[in-house]
Protein backbone atom coordinates (compact mmCIF):
# COMPACT_ATOMS: atom_id res chain seq x y z
CA UNK A 1 0.00 0.00 0.00
CA UNK A 2 0.79 3.37 -0.78
CA UNK A 3 2.30 6.06 2.10
CA UNK A 4 0.76 9.57 2.47
CA UNK A 5 2.32 11.62 5.38
CA UNK A 6 -0.40 14.26 6.87
CA UNK A 7 2.31 16.65 8.78
CA UNK A 8 0.24 19.63 11.03
CA UNK A 9 2.45 22.19 12.46
CA UNK A 10 1.72 24.09 15.59
CA UNK A 11 -1.21 24.55 18.19
CA UNK A 12 -3.16 22.15 15.97
CA UNK A 13 -3.45 20.06 18.74
CA UNK A 14 -5.67 21.80 20.01
CA UNK A 15 -8.20 21.01 17.67
CA UNK A 16 -11.76 21.48 19.56
CA UNK A 17 -10.56 23.46 22.06
CA UNK A 18 -9.06 26.60 20.07
CA UNK A 19 -11.16 29.29 18.35
CA UNK A 20 -13.52 26.85 17.84
CA UNK A 21 -15.91 29.63 15.71
CA UNK A 22 -12.61 29.44 13.48
CA UNK A 23 -11.62 25.55 13.13
CA UNK A 24 -14.50 24.01 14.30
CA UNK A 25 -15.61 21.65 17.36
CA UNK A 26 -13.70 18.40 15.94
CA UNK A 27 -10.52 17.29 17.63
CA UNK A 28 -7.20 16.37 16.32
CA UNK A 29 -8.12 12.76 17.13
CA UNK A 30 -11.00 13.34 14.49
CA UNK A 31 -9.05 14.64 12.11
CA UNK A 32 -6.38 11.88 12.23
CA UNK A 33 -9.08 9.00 12.05
CA UNK A 34 -11.12 11.46 9.11
CA UNK A 35 -7.68 11.24 7.38
CA UNK A 36 -7.34 7.30 7.72
CA UNK A 37 -10.59 6.59 6.83
CA UNK A 38 -9.99 8.15 3.64
CA UNK A 39 -6.85 6.66 3.23
CA UNK A 40 -7.88 3.62 3.91
CA UNK A 41 -10.82 4.34 1.02
CA UNK A 42 -8.81 5.56 -1.10
CA UNK A 43 -5.97 2.36 -0.73
CA UNK A 44 -3.56 5.05 1.12
CA UNK A 45 -1.79 3.94 4.16
CA UNK A 46 -1.81 7.56 5.89
CA UNK A 47 0.77 8.40 8.78
CA UNK A 48 -0.71 11.61 10.44
CA UNK A 49 1.40 13.42 12.78
CA UNK A 50 1.70 17.00 14.66
CA UNK A 51 4.38 18.90 15.75
CA UNK A 52 4.86 22.45 17.55
CA UNK A 53 8.69 22.39 17.03
CA UNK A 54 10.10 23.56 13.38
CA UNK A 55 13.01 21.64 13.47
CA UNK A 56 10.87 18.30 13.54
CA UNK A 57 8.58 19.75 11.10
CA UNK A 58 11.86 20.18 8.71
CA UNK A 59 13.23 16.16 9.66
CA UNK A 60 9.76 15.15 8.93
CA UNK A 61 9.72 16.63 5.40
CA UNK A 62 13.40 15.11 4.97
CA UNK A 63 11.99 12.16 5.92
CA UNK A 64 9.55 12.40 3.39
CA UNK A 65 11.80 13.88 0.73
CA UNK A 66 14.41 10.62 1.25
CA UNK A 67 11.67 8.39 0.78
CA UNK A 68 9.77 10.00 -1.88
CA UNK A 69 6.72 9.88 -0.18
CA UNK A 70 3.46 12.52 -0.78
CA UNK A 71 2.62 15.00 1.96
CA UNK A 72 -0.74 16.91 3.01
CA UNK A 73 1.33 19.58 5.03
CA UNK A 74 -1.08 22.32 7.60
CA UNK A 75 1.67 24.29 8.25
CA UNK A 76 -0.07 26.77 10.65
CA UNK A 77 1.55 30.07 11.23
CA UNK A 78 5.03 28.21 10.07
CA UNK A 79 3.10 28.90 6.96
CA UNK A 80 3.95 32.99 7.20
CA UNK A 81 6.86 33.15 8.16
CA UNK A 82 9.22 30.03 8.03
CA UNK A 83 11.95 30.20 5.14
CA UNK A 84 13.37 27.10 6.64
CA UNK A 85 9.81 24.87 6.05
CA UNK A 86 10.00 26.32 2.48
CA UNK A 87 13.56 25.68 1.84
CA UNK A 88 12.75 21.62 3.11
CA UNK A 89 9.07 21.76 1.22
CA UNK A 90 11.53 22.86 -2.15
CA UNK A 91 13.80 19.49 -1.77
CA UNK A 92 10.21 17.31 -2.01
CA UNK A 93 10.53 14.24 -4.74
CA UNK A 94 6.83 13.65 -4.93
CA UNK A 95 3.58 15.68 -4.31
CA UNK A 96 3.27 18.06 -1.53
CA UNK A 97 -0.37 19.52 -1.35
CA UNK A 98 -0.38 22.91 1.88
CA UNK A 99 -3.89 22.58 3.47
CA UNK A 100 -5.72 25.20 5.70
CA UNK A 101 -8.86 24.21 7.62
CA UNK A 102 -9.60 28.37 7.85
CA UNK A 103 -9.26 30.45 4.42
CA UNK A 104 -6.68 32.53 5.60
CA UNK A 105 -7.25 34.79 2.12
CA UNK A 106 -9.88 35.86 4.42
CA UNK A 107 -8.20 36.39 7.78
CA UNK A 108 -5.92 39.12 9.12
CA UNK A 109 -3.32 40.70 6.62
CA UNK A 110 -0.39 38.56 8.01
CA UNK A 111 -1.70 35.23 6.93
CA UNK A 112 -2.69 36.54 3.22
CA UNK A 113 1.65 35.63 3.13
CA UNK A 114 2.08 31.58 2.26
CA UNK A 115 5.88 31.73 1.96
CA UNK A 116 5.46 28.01 1.24
CA UNK A 117 2.77 27.84 -1.29
CA UNK A 118 4.94 28.81 -4.62
CA UNK A 119 7.32 25.10 -3.79
CA UNK A 120 4.27 23.39 -2.85
CA UNK A 121 2.10 21.13 -5.65
CA UNK A 122 -1.12 23.16 -5.06
CA UNK A 123 -2.83 24.52 -2.00
CA UNK A 124 -6.70 23.86 -0.91
CA UNK A 125 -7.96 25.77 1.75
CA UNK A 126 -11.34 27.00 3.83
CA UNK A 127 -13.17 23.63 3.75
CA UNK A 128 -12.77 22.94 7.37
CA UNK A 129 -11.32 19.48 8.10
CA UNK A 130 -12.35 18.33 4.78
CA UNK A 131 -9.58 20.00 3.24
CA UNK A 132 -7.38 17.07 4.67
CA UNK A 133 -9.55 14.55 2.59
CA UNK A 134 -10.07 16.67 -0.63
CA UNK A 135 -6.13 16.91 -0.53
CA UNK A 136 -5.66 13.15 0.19
CA UNK A 137 -8.05 12.68 -3.11
CA UNK A 138 -5.78 14.54 -5.08
CA UNK A 139 -2.57 13.03 -3.94
CA UNK A 140 -4.47 9.72 -4.77
CA UNK A 141 -5.01 10.94 -8.48
CA UNK A 142 -1.67 12.78 -8.76
CA UNK A 143 0.28 9.37 -7.79
CA UNK A 144 -1.64 7.02 -9.44
C1 LIG B 1 -4.26 27.44 9.66
C2 LIG B 1 -4.26 28.92 9.31
C3 LIG B 1 -3.03 29.63 9.89
O1 LIG B 1 -3.08 31.02 9.59
C4 LIG B 1 -2.99 29.48 11.40
O2 LIG B 1 -1.82 30.05 11.92
C5 LIG B 1 -3.17 28.07 11.85
C6 LIG B 1 -4.13 27.21 11.16
C7 LIG B 1 -5.54 26.72 9.19
O3 LIG B 1 -5.52 25.49 9.12
O4 LIG B 1 -6.55 27.37 8.93
O5 LIG B 1 -2.58 27.66 12.85
O6 LIG B 1 -3.15 26.82 9.00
Amino acid sequence: MRTVYVFNGPNLSRLGRREPDIYGAETFDDLAALCRRTGKELGLEVDVRQTDDESELVSWLHEAADGSIPVVLNPAAFTHYSYALRDAIAQRTAPLIEVHISNPAAREEFRHTSVVAAVASGTIAGFGLRSYELALRAIAEETR
